[in-house]
């Protein structure tokens, strides 16, 4: 290195001086207030910063679009996210000459460059003095600036699609006016949406989410003074209290969250869920927590007029056959309220025009009905297919049985690929012009000849290579072969072994996994997976390395195809199908005896210690459910979709995503933010051990509408030593005490709220062999809350101990008594 010279210095410390000098003064000029009085103003770049920082009002632009618009969004993440819009419907194009401030009757108004009103805080106010000021919960309070206890006016009192800890969701007793959180139209424009979320009006203590103001299509349940009675997993919501104030004024919800570092929010989303999102500081994005309606395609017409949902496809909504959408640049951006138009008129009407054809029928099977038929008796389809054809509104019927079901008007709430009870085998109406016209019985009659002509010559071709490339293949040796071992199979290959895909076999998070027979009468487990976003390399890549893990209690990757847009996975296919269907089933002859459930929790442990300790890249399975665990004909239990949360993207999100709703058996520090490591799966391990000893969902609804909680009732009988209680009832008490005992002193330790305190898996595995030995352990602080006997749910004590007590003993005193 050689010293610059000192004139050189000299300039350059100068330069370093004036940058300083200019850092600071610029800072100071930057430094913003939280508030607005009564001679200030606030345009262009302006902004209010909260006392604490942790919000910043200001314009924005959302998304693409060109409008500017006053809202308030978190100062300290990196990603631009409103929690409130003020001019929502009201947007301006010029935020230089535009001003939010304080008029002369003391309300808030926004003027435009022409010094008109665009949006004003409209509250009925008697001072004339009087400041807005942004707080650091992200509320913007219009206070009399005299008497500063007296709020005029609140954006907390006026939410518009999120619902922020410490907001208020409820009624206004006397106006009767509801809180809403309502969605945006679409991703570029914060105007009010088709989607809302609002107490209900008639006065019970549940939400409802409502479709344009008018159809309720999903509701919470109503509070039981814990939980919404239809929303049980909010028991694991440890990290967030929920309260239910009823006052002679109004009624409302509202929640904090236990620890100012957890950034969280509730969204009315423009897909018609109400969603739950916790930043991720590591990760740097939102991460959905939680979402109800559970099902995308349960949120009421979802995919507009003519378009239909499919719940496994990315995205969810398509135009039906014979139909566009209406507005593709609504649709692009996520509004699909205008759904699709036919591309061809029905010729119904013009019925004396000789060159037209009749309208035809198009069959869709699995479809979910529209709403809004009528059904009458008829004696053949035919006979339906008329009455539909012969009314011009009709635009679909169905027949079943002798009911004949037609319907009028435009055909909302379409769902391919459904199995419920409310749908069947749909038949669309179209212009004829949308088949391919038929040919002339003559033309039909050559063609079949010269068709078969040159079928046979074709069918002797294809025999000529098929047994060509038998001969090659038989050359050559196994078919492609990657990396690992691994097969590369062709998309027509398995399309052709899975019988174009027809057995299913069941669907996970990434995927639905279909049945297929290899040409060595092999039978196979074919996943494909859906909302893959990267290219051909890095799939291939990201394959191999999960070929290379193998072991007995994790299922076998056999191969994968990767064409065009498809990506498959071809596993070793597992008789007896996955641990919930053993588990949770309601057949008394076929209860999974206790020695196999051992077993099963003895090889999936031993499985994760795998993942966990000997890859060569530590593996964090991050979805340990029942679900996901696989029993083969002995059922020796396979734990599958290892890697593909690494596979699918590093970021948690695509995880979490895909787990639709159910958080059961989440640790804690997915939601409160921090990094997961390994011990994240030995929570879930925890969970799902706990469903094992007693066959049931930890998450229960029973009859008398008071949600049971299988862990906590677990880890105080275990402390009180009364254990009889805690094993499946169905097992008549045929198991060996000691081990029911010991498995569920490791599911208690497995679900410690610190990770510290939680064992290794390898060390859940020697306790289940009985190589060491454990301790009693302590009831988590998390568990504590949903003791029976107490009748309010006391949040705040946990925030104080947990972060701080728990952590000075447990790297001692947990590992230490645990062995
Ligand atoms: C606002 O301006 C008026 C006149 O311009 C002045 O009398 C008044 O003191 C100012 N108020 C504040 C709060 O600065
Ligand atoms: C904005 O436009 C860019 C480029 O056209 C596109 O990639 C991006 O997805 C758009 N963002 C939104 C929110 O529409
Ligand atoms: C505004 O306040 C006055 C006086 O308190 C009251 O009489 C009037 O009804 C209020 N108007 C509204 C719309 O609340
Ligand atoms: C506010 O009202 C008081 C009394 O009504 C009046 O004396 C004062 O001048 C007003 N102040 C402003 C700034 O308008
Ligand atoms: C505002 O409330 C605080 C505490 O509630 C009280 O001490 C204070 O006197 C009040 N201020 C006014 C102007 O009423
Ligand atoms: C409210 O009550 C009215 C009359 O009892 C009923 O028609 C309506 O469906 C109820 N609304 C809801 C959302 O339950
Ligand atoms: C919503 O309801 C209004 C009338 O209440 C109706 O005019 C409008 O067409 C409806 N919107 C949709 C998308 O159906
Ligand atoms: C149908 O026939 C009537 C009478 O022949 C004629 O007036 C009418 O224009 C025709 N309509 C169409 C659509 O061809
Ligand atoms: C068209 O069909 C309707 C109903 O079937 C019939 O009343 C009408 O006469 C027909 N028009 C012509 C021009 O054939
Ligand atoms: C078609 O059906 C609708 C709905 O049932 C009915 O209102 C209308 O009158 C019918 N039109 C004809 C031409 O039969």
């Amino acid at each position: 290195m050689v010293p610059p010279n000192p004139p050189l210095l000299l300039y350059h410390m100068s330069l370093s001086l004036l940058l300083l000098l200019f850092l600071l003064v610029s800072k100071q000029a930057s430094s913003a207030s939280n508030a607005i009085s009564l001679n200030q103003s606030l345009s262009g770049k302006q902004k209010l910063v909260s006392e604490g920082s942790n919000f910043v009002l200001g314009f924005f632009q959302p998304g693409n679009s060109s409008y500017y618009y006053i809202g308030i969004w978190y100062n300290k993440i990196s990603q631009l996210t409103p929690v409130w819009v003020a001019n929502r419907d009201a947007p301006i194009t010029e935020p230089t000459t535009a001003e939010l401030k304080i008029c002369s009757d003391g309300n808030l108004v926004l003027l435009d460059q022409s010094n008109s009103r665009v949006w004003s805080t409209d509250a009925n106010i008697t001072s004339n003095n009087t400041v807005a000021v942004l707080l650091d919960a992200g509320n913007f309070v219009l206070k009399d600036a005299s008497n500063p206890n007296k709020t005029l006016w609140q954006s907390f009192d006026h939410q518009t699609d999120t619902w922020l800890p410490g907001g208020k969701l409820g009624v206004n007793k006397f106006t009767g006016q509801i809180q809403h959180l309502t969605s945006w139209k679409s991703l570029d424009d914060p105007s009010p949406g088709i989607y809302s979320l609002g107490i209900d009006p008639n006065g019970s203590s549940q939400y409802f989410t409502v479709w344009n103001n008018s159809v309720n299509y999903w509701s919470s349940g109503i509070w039981n003074g814990e939980i919404f009675t239809a929303v049980p997993e909010m028991m694991s919501h440890y990290l967030y209290s929920f309260q239910y104030v009823s006052s002679d004024t109004e009624r409302y919800f509202t929640y904090t969250v236990q620890s100012s570092d957890i950034i969280t929010r509730f969204v009315m989303g423009i897909s018609g869920q109400i969603q739950q999102l916790t930043w991720v500081e590591n990760s740097q994005e939102w991460i959905l927590l939680w979402s109800q309606p559970k099902q995308q395609c349960q949120a009421f017409a979802l995919c507009g007029p003519y378009g239909s949902c499919n719940e496994n496809a990315y995205p969810f909504c398509t135009c039906i056959k014979g139909f566009r959408e209406q507005s593709p640049a609504d649709w692009a951006l996520g509004d699909r309220t205008r759904g699709c138009v036919r591309k061809t008129k029905l010729q119904c009407g013009k019925n004396n025009s000789s060159r037209q054809k009749k309208d035809r029928f198009f069959t869709m099977s699995n479809m979910r009905f529209p709403d809004n038929m009528q059904t009458f008796q008829v004696g053949c389809a035919s006979k339906c297919e008329l009455a539909c054809l012969n009314n011009c509104s009709c635009n679909a019927y169905s027949f079943s049985g002798r009911a004949c079901s037609l319907w009028y008007g435009d055909l909302l709430n379409l769902q391919e690929m459904y199995t419920g009870p409310s749908g069947g085998t749909l038949f669309l109406r179209l212009s004829a012009s949308e088949f391919r016209s038929p040919r002339k019985e003559k033309r039909v009659v050559i063609i079949e000849i010269a068709c078969s002509i040159i079928g046979t010559s074709a069918l002797l071709a294809i025999i000529y290579l098929l047994i060509w490339t038998r001969k090659r293949k038989g050359m050559m040796g196994i078919p492609e072969s990657a990396e690992g071992g691994l097969i590369a199979f062709r998309y027509n290959d398995l399309r052709r072994m899975s019988n174009n895909f027809s057995e299913k076999l069941g669907e996970g998070g990434f995927g639905s996994v279909f049945k297929g027979v290899m040409q060595d009468s092999k039978v196979i487990a074919i996943k494909k997976l859906e909302r893959y976003s990267q290219g051909e390399k890095q799939f291939r890549s990201e394959v191999s390395t999960i070929g290379i893990v193998q072991h007995s209690n994790l299922v076998r990757l056999h191969g994968f195809c990767s064409e065009g847009n498809n990506r498959l996975l071809v596993y070793e296919y597992m008789p007896n199908g996955s641990l919930n269907t053993q588990l949770f089933h309601n057949n008394p002859n076929n209860v999974l005896n206790w020695k196999r459930r051992y077993q099963i929790a003895l090889g999936i442990a031993r499985g994760l210690t795998y993942l966990h300790d000997h890859c060569r890249d530590c593996i964090i399975h991050c979805d340990v459910k029942p679900e996901n665990v696989l029993l083969d004909a002995s059922f020796a239990p396979k734990l599958a979709d290892f890697g593909l949360a690494k596979l699918l993207g590093r970021d948690a999100s695509r995880v979490l995503t895909t787990m639709r709703g159910t958080i059961g058996y989440l640790a804690p520090e997915w939601i409160s933010g921090s990094a997961i490591t390994a011990k994240a799966d030995v929570y879930s391990y925890g969970m799902m051990l706990f469903e094992i000893i007693s066959g049931r969902r930890n998450f229960e609804q029973t009859d008398d509408q008071k949600p049971r909680f299988f862990p906590t009732l677990a880890a105080r009988k275990l402390v009180d030593g009364d254990v009889t209680g805690i094993l499946d009832q169905r097992l008549e008490g045929d198991a060996k005490l000691e081990e029911v005992i010991r498995a569920c002193k490791v599911a208690v330790w497995c679900i410690q709220d610190d990770e510290n305190c939680r064992p290794t898996m390898g060390q859940v595995v020697q306790i289940l062999e009985e190589v060491l030995e454990v301790n009693m352990p302590p009831i988590p602080q998390a568990l504590q809350m949903f003791d029976e006997n107490l009748g309010t749910v006391v949040f705040s004590e946990l925030s104080l101990n947990r972060s701080s007590e728990v952590k000075e003993t447990s790297s001692t005193s947990a590992t230490g008594s645990l062995l």
